[in-house]
C-alpha cells in the first residue's frame, strides 16, 4: 500500500499485471530501519534505474519530487537534501493498514490483504510433486521434494491461484519387472501386508543382487515387465497389489507432514500414450532411429547439452521421458493449466531441459510455461540406528529428539499432547533447515543445529508463534476492536509494523523465484522483533489503553507468523 502510493508519485502507475508489479515496486526503496525516516529517496539510485530522467538540474528534481510527495497524505516528516529526500509515513496509517484486518478477523488466512492484489491476474497451476518410486528406496530427495512442492502449492493458492496438486508415482519401468519375478522367489504375502514399504525394499535389493550373477532371473524380469506392458492379469494384479499398498503408506506419511495430493498419478497412467507419443514423433518426422536399433529424438537444433534423446528402446518399450511427454500433454488436455511446475533433485534438470525440447519441438507452445525447479542433496541424513532407508524413520526422529530436548526445557507448558506437539515441532525444523539456503545448494543435515531453540530453527517460530498464543489467551478480556494508534507510535512497534507492511510482497517476490528463503527469513526476523517487543512492550501491568493496542499489535504478528508458516508447510502449535 505504501510502496505503491509512492510509487504513483514517482509517476509508474501500478499495472494491473504480475509481470509489472515488482519493477513498479522497486522504484521505491524498501523501508530503512532507523529513527530518522522510514524511506531514503535517493534521485541519483532514481535516475539510475531510468525512473527519474538522467539529465536536468538534480535540485530541481529533488524539489519537485518532494512537492509531489507532500500532495499524499501517506507521507509525514518530508526533508529534502541535495539529491536526497527523507520522510516517514504517515503514523497513523501505517498502524491502522497494518493491525485493521486482525481486528474483524481472528486469523486472516492468507496474508494478501492489499486490494492491490485482487486485481491481478491468476490462472492455474499444477504443481508435481513427491513422486516417489514404488519400492524403492526413499531418499532424502523425496522429502525434499515433498516438503519443497508443498511450499510451491500453498505460495501460489496464497496469491489466488487455482492450485492442482499432484504426485506422479514412479510405478512403471523395467523395476517393475525386477520386482514381479524377485517376488515369486523372495517375497511373501503376509509380510507384504504387515510392512508394505519394507518388505518390497527388501525384495528389491535381494532380487538386484540376484540378478548381478543370474541371467535367469534378468529374463524373468523381462519377461514380467512385457506381461505388465501386454496387461497380462495376473501380472497387472501383483503390481496393483504392490502400488496400491505403497500408496497407502505414503498417504500416511503426507498426512504427517501435513501435505495433500489432489491428484495420485504416475507414470503407469501413461505407457499407452506414450507409444502414440512415439507415432506422433515419427509422424511428425522427429523420429531417428540410432545405430543401435532405439528410437531418437535430435535436440541439437535447439542446442541441447546432449544432443539426442531416446524415446524408444530398441525392444520397442518406451522409456521415463517417454512417459513424461506423454503425462504432460495429458495434463495439458485434462487441467488446462496456464503453468506446471515439477520439483525435483538437480541430477534432473537435463532430463526436464530435454522433456520442454521435445514438447515445444512437437508444437506444444504451452511448454514454455513448464518449469523445472531443481534443489541440491541433503548429506548425512542419518538417524540413530544408521542410515536412513525410510522417510518414516526421519519423521519418528525428528519426534523423539524433540520430545526429549521438550522435557528437559524449563519452559515447557503442561499439555496433553506433547507426542503431537513434538511431532509438529519436529517438522517444522525439517523444513526450516531445509529452507533456510538456496534451494539448488547441498546442505549438510544436522539434528542438533536444527532442533536449537534459541537459533534460527522452526523451533524458534514454533516458539515464538506459542508464546504469543499465550499472551493472547491470557489476555483475552482485555482485547478490543477499538484500540487508539497513537499508542503504537514508539520505535519498536513501528519497526514491526514496517516489517509486517512486506508480508504480502516477500510472497509475491517468492512467487517470482519460488525460493522459500525469502519467507523464511522475513519469519524469522520477524521472530527476533517480537523477543524484543516481549522486553520493551509489556501488556501486564500496563495502563488499559496501553495494553489493549500492545495486544492488537502482538495479535497482528501473530496472525501473519502463523500464515506465514503455513504457507511454509508449518502447522502452528498454540503451547509448547
Ligand atoms: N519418480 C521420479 C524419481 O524419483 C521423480 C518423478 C519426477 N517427475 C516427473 N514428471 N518426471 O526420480
Amino acid at each position: 500500500f505504501f510502496r505503491s502510493r509512492i510509487a504513483e508519485k514517482l509517476g509508474r502507475t501500478l499495472q494491473q499485471s504480475e509481470d509489472a508489479f515488482i519493477p513498479a515496486l522497486s522504484a521505491v526503496p524498501v523501508f530503512k530501519k532507523q529513527q530518522t525516516a522510514d524511506f531514503k529517496l535517493s534521485i541519483s539510485t532514481l535516475r539510475i534505474s531510468g525512473i527519474l530522467p538522467s539529465s536536468g538540474d538534480i535540485q530541481l528534481q529533488t524539489e519537485d519530487l518532494a512537492t509531489r510527495l507532500k500532495q499524499d497524505s501517506v507521507v509525514e516528516d518530508i526533508s529534502a537534501g541535495c539529491g536526497v529526500i527523507n520522510f516517514k509515513v504517515n503514523r497513523k496509517l501505517l498502524v491502522q493498514k497494518m493491525l485493521e484486518p486482525f481486528g474483524k478477523e481472528e486469523d486472516v488466512k492468507f496474508g494478501l490483504t492489499s486490494e492491490l492484489f485482487n486485481t491481478l491476474k491468476r490462472g492455474t497451476t499444477l504443481v508435481e510433486y513427491s513422486s516417489p518410486n514404488i519400492a524403492k528406496k526413499f531418499h532424502a530427495g523425496h522429502l525434499r521434494s515433498t516438503i519443497i512442492g508443498n511450499f510451491i502449492a500453498n505460495l501460489k493458492q496464497s496469491l489466488g491461484n487455482n492450485v492442482i496438486r499432484m504426485n506422479y508415482l514412479g510405478d512403471w519401468g523395467m523395476q517393475f519387472g525386477l520386482l514381479g519375478a524377485g517376488f515369486g522367489q523372495f517375497g511373501c504375502q503376509d509380510k507384504l501386508k504387515q510392512n508394505p514399504l519394507q518388505h518390497l525394499f527388501e525384495v528389491y535389493v535381494q532380487v538386484n543382487k540376484e540378478a548381478e550373477h543370474n541371467e535367469d532371473i534378468k529374463q524373468a524380469a523381462r519377461d514380467f515387465f512385457r506381461q505388465l506392458e501386454q496387461h497380462e492379469s495376473e501380472a497387472v494384479s501383483l503390481w496393483q497389489q504392490f502400488r496400491e499398498i505403497t500408496v497407502d503408506e505414503y498417504q500416511h506419511i503426507y498426512k504427517r507432514l501435513g501435505v495433500h495430493f489432489d491428484i495420485y498419478s504416475g507414470e503407469s497412467f501413461h505407457q499407452d500414450q506414450a507409444q502414440e507419443v512415439v507415432q506422433q514423433l515419427q509422424s511428425q518426422g522427429l523420429l531417428k532411429t540410432s545405430e543401435k536399433g532405439t528410437g531418437v529424438v535430435d535436440l541439437s537444433p535447439a542446442g541441447d547439452m546432449s544432443s539426442v534423446c531416446t524415446v524408444l528402446r530398441s525392444d520397442g518399450t518406451t522409456l521415463y521421458i517417454t512417459r513424461d511427454v506423454a503425462a504432460a500433454i495429458d495434463r495439458k488436455a485434462k487441467y488446462h493449466f496456464d503453468e506446471m511446475i515439477y520439483v525435483t533433485d538437480k541430477s534432473q534438470a537435463n532430463h526436464f531441459h530435454q522433456l520442454f525440447h521435445i514438447l515445444l519441438a512437437m508444437g506444444h507452445s504451452w511448454a514454455d510455461r513448464c518449469k523445472h525447479v531443481p534443489f541440491g542433496l541433503v548429506r548425512g541424513m542419518k538417524t540413530r540406528s544408521g542410515e536412513v532407508v525410510f522417510l518414516e524413520d526421519v519423521l519418528d526422529e525428528a519426534r523423539a529428539r524433540m520430545l526429549h530436548n521438550m522435557s528437559q526445557s524449563k519452559t515447557t507448558k503442561e499439555m496433553d499432547n506433547a507426542e503431537d506437539t513434538a511431532e509438529k515441532v519436529g517438522i517444522s525444523a525439517l523444513i526450516v533447515q531445509d529452507f533456510k539456503g538456496p534451494l539448488l545448494s547441498d546442505y549438510t543435515f544436522d539434528w542438533d543445529r536444527m532442533l536449537q531453540a534459541q537459533g534460527d530453527t522452526g523451533v524458534f517460530l514454533q516458539y515464538t508463534h506459542a508464546r504469543l498464543r499465550s499472551l493472547i489467551r491470557r489476555n483475552e478480556g482485555a482485547k478490543a476492536a477499538i484500540f487508539d494508534p497513537s499508542l503504537l507510535f514508539d520505535q519498536t512497534s513501528i519497526t514491526i509494523l514496517q516489517h509486517l507492511l512486506r508480508y504480502d510482497e516477500v510472497l509475491y517476490q517468492s512467487a517470482q523465484d519460488l525460493q522459500p528463503k525469502h519467507l523464511v527469513n522475513f519469519l524469522l526476523k520477524l521472530c527476533h522483533l517480537i523477543a524484543s517487543a516481549h522486553r520493551e512492550l509489556p501488556v501486564k501491568g500496563s495502563k488499559q489503553d496501553v495494553a489493549q493496542a500492545r495486544l492488537q499489535l502482538f495479535s497482528g504478528a501473530c496472525s501473519v507468523l502463523a500464515n506465514g508458516m503455513r504457507i511454509l508447510g508449518i502447522t502452528p502449535v498454540d503451547k509448547m
